[in-house]
């Protein structure tokens, strides 16, 4: 596997299945998907973000971790068109592209799955699914269709604890919310799918459903970023883990070069001191 920069402009390799927002079918695993080079985001006088240079590839997990205000969140909403970035680089499939707008990142195939989630706690499960996007067959709700799609999606991610596809939201256990949440965001055929903090809210026994979950989306080919503040929970899904540490990427090395000492030292300090054998970003190393 490789993290290192990839050139620009390289031609998608035959996917396999028709699936992707782009038509072309999933990258190889272990292929680059999204090259960030060199972004930067400052609010005002802070610099949130300082020449970020990440390759995010497909079929594997990301772990992004870093202390309160390391810059997570404002990677993320970089990435997902939120809160573009005030200068840098994205590259998609090798291509420059320019994501100023969530709609630009879903058109791509990038899906985020916030925090609150937002889904409505008064509209069921295929109701959710399909808010926005609604099926109409002789200007009425194809009920058929929608409940057939969202039983689908929801075996597609092996989500078997849900016992009705008709039970309101509200009902759900966290973690059942939590993959309705990811099913609704790999309906739209998301190649690319972003996890804040996912299991932050749950129980054990949900948290293992997620992380299940986590997996499978990556071992259908789906690139997955995962910010998370548990490290248990990262090691056991990340193939790759970035730290970030004030606004810089300290280092980013798969998950088996990394213990949790060595991650705990990265977050909290920015370098990781007797493992010199590990690469670690020049532009995260400490100059002071
Ligand atoms: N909208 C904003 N306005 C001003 N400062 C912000 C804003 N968003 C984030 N920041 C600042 O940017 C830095 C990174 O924040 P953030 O990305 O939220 O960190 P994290 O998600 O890793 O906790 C922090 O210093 C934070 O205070
Ligand atoms: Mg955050």
């Amino acid at each position: 596997m490789t993290t290192d920069a990839l050139p620009g402009a390289r031609p998608a390799p035959a996917g396999r299945a028709p699936a992707g927002a782009t038509g072309a079918g999933l990258l190889p695993a272990g292929a680059p998907l999204l090259e960030l080079r060199a972004i930067n985001k400052s609010f005002g006088s802070v610099r949130a973000l300082t020449d970020i240079d990440l390759v995010i590839t497909a079929g594997e997990v990301t772990a992004l971790v870093g202390d309160n205000g390391a810059g997570k969140s404002t990677l993320i909403k970089a990435i997902a068109g939120i809160s573009p970035p005030d200068s840098g680089e994205m590259l998609w499939r090798g291509k420059p592209v320019h994501v100023s707008h969530p709609k630009d990142a879903s058109a791509l195939g990038i899906a985020t799955v916030y925090q609150d989630l937002a889904l409505c706690d008064n509209l069921d499960i295929v109701q959710n699914l399909y808010l926005g996007r609604e099926r109409l067959h002789l200007r009425t709700l194809d009920e058929t269709t929608m409940e057939l799609g969202a039983k689908r999606a929801l075996a597609d991610l092996s989500v078997v604890t849900v016992r009705s596809i008709r039970q309101l939201v509200a009902s759900l256990s966290g973690g059942q919310r939590q993959a309705v949440a990811v099913a609704k965001a790999v309906m739209g055929n998301a190649e690319l799918v972003i996890l804040d903090e996912p299991t932050a809210a749950l129980g054990v026994s949900q948290t293992r459903q997620v992380l299940d979950l986590i997996k499978r989306l990556a071992d259908k080919g789906i690139a997955v970023i995962v910010i998370s503040h548990n490290l248990r929970d990262v090691f056991e899904v990340a193939n790759r883990i970035a730290v970030l540490y004030l606004g810089r990427l300290a280092g980013v090395a798969p998950a088996a070069e990394f213990d949790t000492q060595t991650a705990v030292e990265m977050i909290t300090t920015g370098t990781r001191g007797a493992r010199p054998d590990t690469k670690v970003a020049a532009d995260g190393e400490k100059d002071a």
